[in-house]
């Protein structure tokens, strides 16, 4: 059985007050009510990383960051490193947000760097890929995001690729109210678990975990999720809210 996850990638929202209350909101409606055994990830942006974990106390959810630098320490003014959010107790590290290759124009080249330093840390990454609408519109998604797991990921052992998640974030459908159909986004994940099994073999393509995101809502998150190849989800706008998020996490 392949493993279940459900991250909240909060980006770059929230005061400290809003934080603290939203974590333990969200610890105690799921330690209410949630029924499954889905990996819960919340991903503060840095300042909050330990507080967050800290906040969270014993109850069965991990901590992530939203990036880290490639390198180990060093002269890199406003740059974190794993071992730093590792120290906060970040347990996964979001690599590839299709934020960071269009804004901070985080190459594929950078990105593979990225993920085996995360993996080095011995912190799981969640390696993001997705296309914008003008590649989706000429029919070479497919392809496209394949080749961002070729040049991101293919160049990590067995071992490694068994410790990764991917999460499949079509742009178009990021913070916009439009969600890819379950039929895209199930195409896609069998897509891309098929091309972890050219290189990896079918074992390791079996049981990696590949989560949607992109508008993900209690309204639509049980669809989704229900696809044989969506294995949860990466959410944005509704992990800000407590009902929302759990209700999400409800839903695998
Ligand atoms: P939204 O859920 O706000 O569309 O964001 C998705 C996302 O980018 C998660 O990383």
């Amino acid at each position: 059985m392949r493993k279940k996850v459900v991250a909240g990638n909060w980006k770059m929202n929230s005061t400290i007050d809003e934080a603290k209350k939203l974590t333990s909101e969200v610890v105690g409606i799921l330690s209410k009510e949630k029924q499954n055994d889905a990996v819960v990830v919340l991903c503060p942006p840095y300042p909050y990383l330990g507080m967050t974990r800290r906040d969270i106390g014993d109850s069965q959810i991990s901590v992530g960051a939203q990036n880290c630098h490639e390198a180990d320490s060093g002269a890199y003014t406003g740059e974190v490193s794993t071992t730093m959010v590792k120290g906060m107790g970040a347990e996964y590290v979001i690599i590839g947000h299709s934020e960071r290759r269009e804004y901070f124009n985080e190459s594929d080249e950078l990105l593979a760097k990225k993920v085996s330093k995360v993996l080095a840390a011995d912190l799981i990454p969640i390696f993001c890929c997705g296309e914008s609408l003008e590649i989706r519109e000429s029919g070479n998604h497919l392809d496209f995001v394949k080749q961002q797991l070729t040049q991101g990921i293919f160049h990590l052992n067995a071992t490694e690729m068994e410790k990764l998640i991917i999460a499949y974030e079509p742009i178009w459908a990021i913070g916009t109210g439009k969600t890819a159909s379950s039929d895209q986004a199930q195409e896609m994940h069998k897509e891309l678990r098929d091309h972890l099994a050219t290189k990896f073999g079918d074992e390791i393509a079996e049981q990696t975990p590949i989560l949607y995101g992109g508008s993900v809502k209690p309204a639509n998150a049980v669809e989704i999720f229900g696809q044989p190849d969506v294995d949860g989800g990466l959410v944005g706008g509704a992990s800000l809210n407590s009902r929302d998020f759990a209700d999400i996490v409800k839903a695998i």
